[in-house]
């Protein structure tokens, strides 16, 4: 048994680069080396900025993220098994800023353009200096901002380590109410349609249209569902980044993020964190447009036509983004 274990591990080790990195506790070896020493500058870096400064007001905003830290900390010792070592697969979407000692784990229909917009801002040297003149396509370009996935196996380790990691969250069905939306039912998005929208229409609609398999542009909201809470579906491919669950996409009980982030207090918990790395008075968040925040609250209605057995099958789907980000259970949802 033991041997049979030992020549498990080895072929693991063999492919997985094996990361324990230490939660970035105060006032360790690196912490010292870096203090007063942050970018060449004597200040503290984030990650300094943001322990040190824990007041014990608690209405503070800073004891607010200490609580949602250690939420997020017990729901992961509560409702995860094992620890497991991360693979450079994982940190796909890690975004790092080496000038500031930042990671951030973009997660789509979450603010991410914006924040990618602001960690270009962070990390180019004066091409540009306000997040909200960016273009939205040109933040997505992936050769303007680098992902942790590229570095060796000690520099990822490092920045694991002396970096401030955050992450942004939205309750898990506005974000999906809103990716079905972008996705599906605007008509210029033809690259989603064909790749998914066809695929669905084949497996989840009765007698469908030849025009309707062909361009797959108009998929229902129920029949999306019908393709999520499908096990095939995942048997094949992982989850497109739109609709994939923060858990699988930002690894949360496995990688300690300091700063959880939330999008129904985007503009508060964006000038937070843009203070604690210092640059709260020459860049602002950019502030959304659109109607886009006021989307939230849009799942009551697409839900309401959902039979129960499908919505408590995708309520299951995406139970740990509730658990660990501390998302009630919507009062629409019909699951007992
Ligand atoms: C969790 O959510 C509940 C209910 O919305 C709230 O009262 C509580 O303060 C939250 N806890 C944290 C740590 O955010």
């Amino acid at each position: 048994m033991r041997r049979k274990v030992m020549v498990l591990a080895t072929c693991l080790g063999s492919f997985i680069l094996v990361m324990f990195y230490f939660n970035s506790s105060l006032g360790s070896d690196d912490g010292q080396f870096l203090r007063g020493n942050w970018y060449g500058k004597p200040r503290r870096s984030p990650l300094q900025a943001l322990y040190e400064g824990i007041q014990l007001d608690p209405s503070s905003i800073q004891a607010k993220h200490q609580k949602r830290r250690v939420l997020l900390d017990s729901a992961c010792k509560s409702y995860t098994r094992k620890r497991r070592v991360l693979t450079s697969d994982d940190l796909k979407h890690l975004i790092v800023d080496d000038d500031h000692g930042l990671l951030y784990c973009y997660v789509p229909k979450v603010a991410c353009t914006n924040w990618k917009r602001v960690m270009m801002v962070l990390t180019d040297q004066g091409k540009y200096k306000d997040p909200s003149q960016i273009p939205a396509n040109e933040a997505h370009v992936p050769s303007n901002l680098r992902l942790l996935s590229e570095f060796s196996t000690p520099e990822i380790n490092y920045r694991l380590r002396n970096y401030l990691k955050f992450i942004f969250v939205r309750e898990p069905f506005e974000r999906l109410v809103s990716a079905y939306r972008n996705k599906f039912t605007r008509t210029y998005n033809t690259a989603f349609h064909k790749r998914y929208g066809t695929k669905i229409i084949e497996r989840h609609r009765r007698d469908p249209s030849v025009e309707a398999l062909e361009r797959g542009d108009d998929v229902t909201f129920e029949e999306f569902l019908y393709y999520l809470v499908d096990p095939v579906t995942q048997r094949e491919e992982p989850f497109n980044e739109h609709w994939e669950r923060v858990h699988s996409l930002c690894h949360p009980c496995i990688i300690h993020y300091d700063i959880v982030g939330k999008y129904e207090t985007l503009e508060e918990d964006a000038q937070y964190l843009l203070q604690l790395i210092g640059v709260g008075d020459s860049i602002k968040f950019p502030s959304s447009s659109k109607t886009t925040r006021t989307t939230n609250g849009m799942a009551a209605g697409f839900f309401k036509d959902i039979p129960k057995f499908y919505q408590r099958r995708l309520f299951n789907l995406y139970k740990m983004d509730f658990l660990l980000f501390n998302y009630s259970v919507p009062h629409y949802l019909n699951i007992h």
